[in-house]
């Protein structure tokens, strides 16, 4: 989104054009923006037999997806429904990794069935595809590196205390386990968390990878996982891509040659690719002035977006009805009942009731995490590819609400 002659635009559109059209609130995605990502990580990359899966637990909105798979992504998924959307996007089953996490062995089962590229993350899960599979069906394995990576408790998942991935201190157990089932491993993988700023986490839990690699003669690819950390706001640290590509390259060939094979190596952004595309634009209902503060209360919460609620995420906001004049401070908050701020101390230009504000770095975790709490509805979804807004999911109405329910009748006699 930028700023010109005083109006927001996305693609030369004025967002308020967008706003008006398709009402608020809305999550707007601006396609450029998420091609412009995925081309800098292959770029950074360029050299390897680099695969880049887009996490759809980020943004799972189908039009997103076949964005990505023309613009020669695959796709990392968690659940068989993630994956299930994947293959209605027109992925290949191979081109999408399933790495679920404390699912049954009935999923995994059907994942099979699909013929997806399979990740295991626990010993007694691998047991049971052995047993059913033995060498017939190839799969990945999801290490532990136990790293502590990650921008908070919440999404860091490397470490000792993590539910996630096999303890690479398991590893004698897991080639016994491998061994003695016959299952072919064509796959490490592992994923120490998201918001990581130092690029050298992902280059010391690589060396643990390629030291475990050694047990395993039939890899085809290594998939580092994500957590690559993008700005939300002014002056934050970001994960240096091209320079980890560049050290990256070098410890990784140096491994591919050692090993005899050059893999392929994968990798799985979610927040790099479609943060910083994505807007929740929401409309100020009230000014609510108290001793304390001035709040603007908009059509919003942490129903649509819980990021800021969630894991004390910092989200820009600014007034895109009015960018010009003096600013006030602001407390930006939800209609939940529920304390659901989106932003304390926020300078905006005067905000009047009835004004749009932009919520930004909202593409990823954004709508996907987004709830019916207080009956509310879900927001529309507009995606802006080649100059022109496109209507990719309809707001939600009250059949949305009620759909599912079968309703008793507790007045006939
Ligand atoms: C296995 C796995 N891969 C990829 C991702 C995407 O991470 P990010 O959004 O930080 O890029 C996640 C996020 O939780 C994950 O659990």
């Amino acid at each position: 989104m930028n700023l010109e002659n005083n109006q927001y635009k996305i693609q030369n559109i004025n967002v308020l054009d967008i706003c008006a059209e398709f009402g608020s609130p809305l999550y707007v995605y601006d396609a450029d923006k998420m091609i412009e990502k995925l081309q800098k990580m292959q770029t950074a990359f360029e050299g390897m037999k680099v695969k880049i899966k887009f996490a759809t637990k980020a943004l799972n909105n189908l039009s997103v997806m076949k964005l990505f798979r023309h613009y020669g992504a695959g796709l990392d998924t968690v659940s068989i429904q993630e994956a299930q959307l994947g293959l209605l996007a027109g992925f290949e089953p191979k081109e999408i990794i399933f790495t679920p996490n404390c699912v049954s062995f009935e999923e995994i089962k059907q994942a099979v069935g699909l013929g997806l590229t399979i990740n295991i993350d626990n010993i007694s899960i691998l047991e049971q595809f052995g047993h059913e599979y033995g060498d017939s069906v190839a799969c990945c394995i999801r290490l532990n590196p136990h790293i502590m990576a990650g921008g908070n408790s919440k999404i860091s998942v490397g470490h000792i205390d993590s539910k996630f991935g096999i303890s690479v201190l398991q590893l004698r157990h897991l080639v016994r386990v491998v061994k003695t089932n016959n299952i072919k491993v064509t796959g490490l993988h592992m994923h120490t968390g998201s918001d990581i700023v130092d690029s050298g986490v992902f280059l010391e839990a690589a060396e643990i990878l390629f030291d475990v690699a050694r047990n395993f003669p039939d890899l085809t690819f290594m998939d580092f996982g994500s957590g690559f950390k993008v700005a939300y706001k002014k002056g934050d640290i970001t994960t240096n891509l091209e320079d980890l590509g560049k050290k990256l390259k070098k410890s990784f060939q140096a491994f591919c040659k050692e090993y005899g094979r050059d893999l392929e190596i994968w990798f799985e952004p979610g927040k790099y690719l479609v943060s910083e595309a994505g807007h929740l634009f929401v409309k100020t209902n009230v000014i609510k002035t108290t001793p304390a503060t001035v709040f603007v209360g908009v059509d919003s919460g942490l129903n649509h977006l819980i990021r800021p609620m969630m894991y004390d995420a910092h989200h820009d906001i600014v007034n895109v009805s009015n960018t010009t004049g003096g600013q006030r401070v602001y407390t930006v908050v939800g209609y939940i009942c529920e304390t659901d701020t989106f932003g304390w101390d926020r300078k905006l230009h005067e905000v009047g009731e009835g004004d749009i504000l932009a919520i930004k770095n909202a593409g990823a975790y954004g709508f996907t995490m987004s709830s019916q709490y207080n009956s509310r509805f879900r927001p529309a979804e507009v995606l802006v590819y080649q100059g022109k807004a496109h209507l990719v999911r309809m707001r939600e109405t009250l059949e949305d609400l009620t759909k599912n329910q079968i309703v008793m009748n507790f007045d006939e006699k």
